[in-house]
Order: C-alpha cells, then structure tokens, then sequence
C-alpha cells in the first residue's frame, strides 16, 4: 500500500467520457502509485478499455483531470503520452512476426552507426539481451522471429518493448488472456519484475486468479463508475465478483461505504 502522502504517479479526477448516447465513463477518478501494480476491473462494457484509452491519447475525454506526478497534464496524442513516460500493450501486441526480437524493440526507434546511414546491429543487439536479462525474459536467442516464439514470450517481447524507453506507468490489456499456465507464470513474474523496478503498472484483466496473484489494489468499474477498491489480502473473490457483477452492493450507499473502508484502510 502507498505511503499517506504520497503524490500518485498518475491521478485522475472525475473523468466523463461519452459516446453518443452511450456514458462510458461517469465521474470516474483512479490513481496508480510509483512501484504499485493496480487490477482494473469489470464486466464486459464496464468501461476498462475506454478508460486506457482516455490516459493513452486514443480518447480525448469530456470532462475530469488528468495528474501525472502531482502536475496537471493535457494529453491529446499518443506522443504526449509516450513523452510522459506511459506505455500501453493493447491485446494485439503490435508487434512484426516476420522481424526478429531486436527489430521488433527497436521498431520505429531504431539505432544508426555513427557517422552513417546503417543500422548498429551490434549495439542494439547488445542492449535487447541486456533489456530482457534485467526484467528475467527468457528467450532462446534475440535474433529469433516473433513468429517462433509462444505467447508468453511475445507478451513479454510487447511489454519489453513498452518499459525499454524510460517508461514510468505501463499499462497492460488482458496480458494473460491467451496463456497457458506456464506462459501466465513467466507474464506474471514480469509484472512484479516491473514494480521492482519502480514502475506503476495497470493489468486490465479477467482473470480475478492471475489479479489476486500479483496486484496491489483492484479497481472495480460497473456501467462506467467506479464502484469500488479491494486490497488482494484482505478481500475475497466472492467480494470482487459481487462488485463487478452489482449481486451485493446494488445500493449506492454501501457502495460509498464500502469505497470509504478501503480509504481508512490506506491511510493507516
Ligand atoms: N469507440 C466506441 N464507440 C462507441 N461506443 C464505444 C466505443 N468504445 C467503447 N464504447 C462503449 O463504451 C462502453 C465501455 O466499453 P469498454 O470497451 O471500455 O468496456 P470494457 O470494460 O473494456 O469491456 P470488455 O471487458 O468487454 O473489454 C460500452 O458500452 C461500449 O459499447
Ligand atoms: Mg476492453
């Protein structure tokens, strides 16, 4: 858990964002700590992605604020958001099956040779295996091809890729959605590989098992709000599923009371 007065990596206040007639997000606020791994989630429409999208310059938002360490920010790019530190791996990953390990880290930031137009190979061949050796990736050989590795490693390659440039808040959608056990485990120990290093990480996930394992806080969203927060040690799944699916806490009072225990939790 924070300290108390810590200044939150990100914070964002009373974030709306609508499409058309659909609210997405309805005075949301949500806040990720330096070194803190947050568990967004929610039922399918709860507005999770929309949310990342809204920190990752993909949405403009309607209404709220948008902190990144303590100062105000406008993010209206994705390049405002990447020159903030924050890096997103979508589902997809992104990444060049054709191109090997190196190229697909470097892609779009490659290095030249001093003083002429070639690529240095060496020294970015150098710098991925010394990239992945510091988050623990295990991948046979550097100059493999994307296509040849298996999930988990693409996964791991996307998330490299994403924390390699200086990053300070990484979020990641469904990071273990297509794993296997083995695969999940070596996404999983990545993550807290991260927040070793300091990182704020966000894991958009539904997989309340893989969420329990490695989060620090869960932020649950249902119809857009947020309606609740839950420490991984003190809480139950049977709690977090009740406040994803709305079964228990459909009163928008205990809802209050209920976000108001996890604050005095924090602050003690
Ligand atoms: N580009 C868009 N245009 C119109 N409506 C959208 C758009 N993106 C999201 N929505 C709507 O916003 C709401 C929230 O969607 P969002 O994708 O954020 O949910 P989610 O929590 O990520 O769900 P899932 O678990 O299914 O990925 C939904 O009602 C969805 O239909
Ligand atoms: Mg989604």
């Amino acid at each position: 858990m924070p300290e108390k007065n810590e200044v939150p990596l990100l914070e964002l206040k009373g974030i709306e964002k609508s499409f058309g007639a659909v609210q997405a997000l309805t005075g949301v606020d949500f806040e990720v700590y330096r070194g803190e791994v947050v568990g967004l989630v929610g039922d399918n429409g709860a507005g999770k992605s929309t949310l990342i999208k809204c920190i990752s310059g993909i949405f403009p938002i309607d209404a709220g604020e948008i902190r990144f360490e303590g100062k105000p920010v406008t993010i209206t790019t994705p390049k405002d958001v990447a020159d903030l530190g924050i890096e997103t791996v979508y589902q997809d990953l992104a990444l060049c099956d054709n191109l090997d390990v190196v190229a697909n880290l470097y892609l779009g930031r490659e290095k030249l040779r001093h003083g002429s137009g070639t690529l240095d190979e060496a020294a970015m061949e150098q710098r991925a295996t010394a990239v992945l050796k510091g988050l623990s990736v295990k991948i046979p050989n550097v100059r493999t091809r994307i296509a040849a590795l298996s999930g988990g490693q693409r996964q791991s390659v996307a998330v490299a890729r994403a924390v390699m440039w200086n990053s300070k808040l990484v979020m990641l959608d469904e990071p273990t959605a297509a794993l296997g056990v083995a695969q999940t485990k070596m996404v999983l120990d990545l993550i807290r590989q991260l927040k070793r290093q300091g990182l704020g990480v966000v894991v958009i996930s539904h997989n309340l098992a893989d969420v329990f394992k490695v989060v620090d806080r869960i932020v649950v969203l249902r119809l857009g709000r947020r309606v609740g927060t839950y420490c991984p040690s003190s809480a139950s799944n049977e709690q977090v599923v009740a406040a994803i699916t709305g079964a228990e806490f459909g009163n928008s009072e205990i809802e209050k009371g209920n976000e108001k225990e996890v604050e005095d939790e924090r602050s003690n």
